[in-house]
């Protein structure tokens, strides 16, 4: 009776039971995973809730590139046209839109590996199938270009990156940019490029000049409220559409037709858009504050990986500890929740992905925690 598209699993898996029989028992969580803006204690402006009470929000006046001076708004910050940037009602949707903009049933998309948890399931639920090509860590994690051509074939159709990734924290280079440029000219591929943690560096990063990839090949960057403005219940996301004239016209045409089949992001936060922009400004001083500081006490207490933006850090385990068994330890001893590398698909085994927006005092606390488990569990 059902589509196939749904192949996962639906039982919980032991992870996610061992945390439902916690919350249930009332037990102490001290959550490492927390990457909700709005339930960690950042104190958000009462402002954002007066700029969606506009009188204009009461119209409906439906048009598939979202509202004109909500699109200007975005264009401004964004450092582009605002004829190149469609609203959408969240990141996801722009992925679902460029599935469906991009690829026929069974057509490929490339993902980086380690990653966004999600793109396995945006991707299926278009009928999309998704290959991943690797991020290897040499001192930094740099895209592999040779993972990458293997996974090519007749079918693929775009290249996605996330831009910082999440969960490594790596912004893509200058030089990559250069090599992606090559490959989608001679492969006529699209680039999807996720910066929904681009403004969240850590030591300050200029913008990602995209050019090298535009002047031949469709370009598509993704943000939002979600993380832009820690407003992910919003529901406010946009495209940004770059590429060669012809080819962003006809890109553009059919957007439009996707969109206007759905319609779907709501009157009142369009109207909001400019103001919901400029609060976001303070909000994310805070979360990046926030960030900076549980980074520093983690590094001062053990050594995370280099982070270069973004919300997490990744701890690398000591040789030969099993993660899954040491995060069911640790949610189940000691009360501290985190995640496994193989959320995110690592290659390998050995590594914890911790959230940096956790509360500090909470933060410190589960880090001591794990410190003490790590210490017992190392071989003599
Ligand atoms: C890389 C990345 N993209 C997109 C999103 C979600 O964005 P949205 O809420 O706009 O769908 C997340 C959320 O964690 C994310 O990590």
């Amino acid at each position: 009776m059902f589509s196939r598209r749904l192949r996962w699993p639906l039982e919980r898996n032991e992870y996610s039971r061992l945390l439902a029989a916690r919350r249930t028992a009332g037990l102490e969580i001290l959550d490492l995973t927390e990457s909700n803006p709005t339930r960690a204690g950042i104190a958000y402006p009462p402002a954002i809730l007066s700029a969606l009470g506009d009188p204009r929000g009461l119209t409906y006046e439906p048009d598939p590139w979202g509202l004109p001076h909500a699109r200007a708004a975005v264009a401004a910050l964004e450092g582009t046209a605002p004829g190149r940037v469609m609203l959408t009602a969240s990141t996801s949707e722009s992925y679902a839109y460029l599935f469906k903009l991009l690829c026929n049933p069974g057509d490929r998309v490339l993902v980086p590996r380690p990653s966004y948890p999600l793109f396995e399931f945006l991707a299926r639920l278009e009928n999309v199938e998704v290959a991943p090509y690797s991020l290897r860590y040499r001192e930094r994690w740099e895209m592999d270009f040779d993972s990458l051509r293997e996974r090519l074939t007749p079918r693929t159709r775009a290249i996605l990156l996330v831009n910082p990734n999440n969960p490594t924290g790596s912004y893509v280079r200058p030089g990559e940019i250069e090599q992606l440029g090559r490959l989608c000219s001679q492969h006529d591929l699209a680039v999807v490029s996720d910066e929904v943690f681009h403004a969240y560096a850590i030591g300050g990063a200029a913008r990602t000049a995209w050019e090298p990839v535009a002047a031949a090949a469709l370009v598509v960057r993704l943000n939002g409220l979600s993380k832009l403005a820690g407003l992910p219940q919003m529901k406010a996301g946009w495209m940004v559409l770059d590429g060669p004239p012809e080819l962003l016209r006809e890109a553009s045409d059919r957007l439009e037709l996707i969109a206007d089949t759905y319609l779907s992001v709501s009157a009142p936060v369009q109207h909001a858009l400019p103001q919901l922009l400029r609060l976001g400004d303070d909000t994310r001083r805070r979360i990046l504050d926030r960030v900076r500081e549980n980074l520093r006490f983690l590094r001062g207490v053990c050594r995370p990986l280099p982070v270069e933006g973004g919300w997490y850090a990744i701890l690398q385990l000591p040789e030969g500890l099993d993660e899954h068994a040491l995060v069911l330890d640790l949610l189940g001893q000691d009360g501290v929740l985190t995640q496994p590398g193989y959320f995110y698909d690592f290659e390998t085994d050995g590594f914890l992905v911790l959230s940096l927006l956790t509360q500090p005092a909470e933060f410190r606390e589960g880090i001591a925690r794990l410190l003490r488990r790590l210490s017992r569990m190392r071989p003599a």
